[in-house]
């Protein structure tokens, strides 16, 4: 059995304090999501903002994007980090446009078939672009479930890390998938921080384990040496 509240506290919580106007969202353009959930993986959202931009006045498609030379792409990820992210980028929309004839496929099992598309980058694209219900597990998700649900286990560790998949899988609502998943998103960037969560003004107090048995500032569990 699980909860149906905690979706619905996730969403109800998005409406009123998560992000709803950054470029990317608003919209179920494929290639503008992906584009924005590539960068995302490991550049925080202030630092992206411009480099989105820019990146789509010199790239306005899915197409302009594949048919361009490889340095070009470089050329406009510079400065962003993680060079790998652009090279996939690269092969990405080519292997879209060969083999989807330009149009990114809406299931997440395909998507993370293509470079540079894990299984919960492949779940974003595909809730946001096509409301697929699908779940998401980066790293402040996993930090949201460690404390609300109190793992008491390193989720590093594969068997821990299957387990929180299943749980997110679980707790998917039957509607309202772009919001929740930009919710939790947005929950674990803003309010449950790594080093500064706001127990006072979090909606997930009254059931979080972390806080109830005052372990906020232990879980989750750090990688053991
Ligand atoms: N990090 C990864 N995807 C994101 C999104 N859609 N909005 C904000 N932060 C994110
Ligand atoms: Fe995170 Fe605190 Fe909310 Fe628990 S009560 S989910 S630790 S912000």
């Amino acid at each position: 059995y699980v909860d149906p509240t905690f979706s619905a506290t996730v969403i109800a919580w998005q409406k009123q304090h998560g992000r709803h106007a950054l470029p990317w969202q608003n919209t179920r353009d494929a290639y503008l999501i992906w584009l924005s959930e590539i960068m995302l993986q490991q550049t925080q959202v202030t630092a992206v903002l411009g480099y989105y931009a820019r990146f789509l006045e010199r790239f306005p498609t899915l197409r302009d994007l594949a048919s361009a030379p490889v340095e070009d792409v470089m050329a406009q990820w510079s400065g962003l980090g993680y060079y790998t992210r652009a090279r996939n980028l690269h092969k990405c929309a080519q292997r879209v446009v060969a083999e989807y004839d330009g149009v990114f496929p809406s299931d997440p099992a395909l998507l993370a078939d293509l470079p540079g598309i894990g299984r919960s980058t492949a779940a974003a694209i595909s809730a946001f672009s096509s409301g697929t219900r699908a779940a998401i597990m980066d790293g402040n998700v996993k930090r949201v479930f460690a404390r609300t649900f109190g793992i008491d286990a390193y989720p590093g560790e594969k068997r821990v890390e299957e387990a929180m998949w299943r749980r997110a899988e679980a707790l998917l609502p039957e509607t309202g998938i772009e919001a929740y998943t930009q919710g939790l998103m947005d929950f674990g960037a803003t309010l449950c921080t790594r080093s500064s969560p706001d127990c006072g003004r979090c909606p997930l107090q009254p059931r979080c384990v972390a806080y109830a048995t005052h372990r906020v500032k232990d879980l989750p569990v750090r990688k053991p040496k």
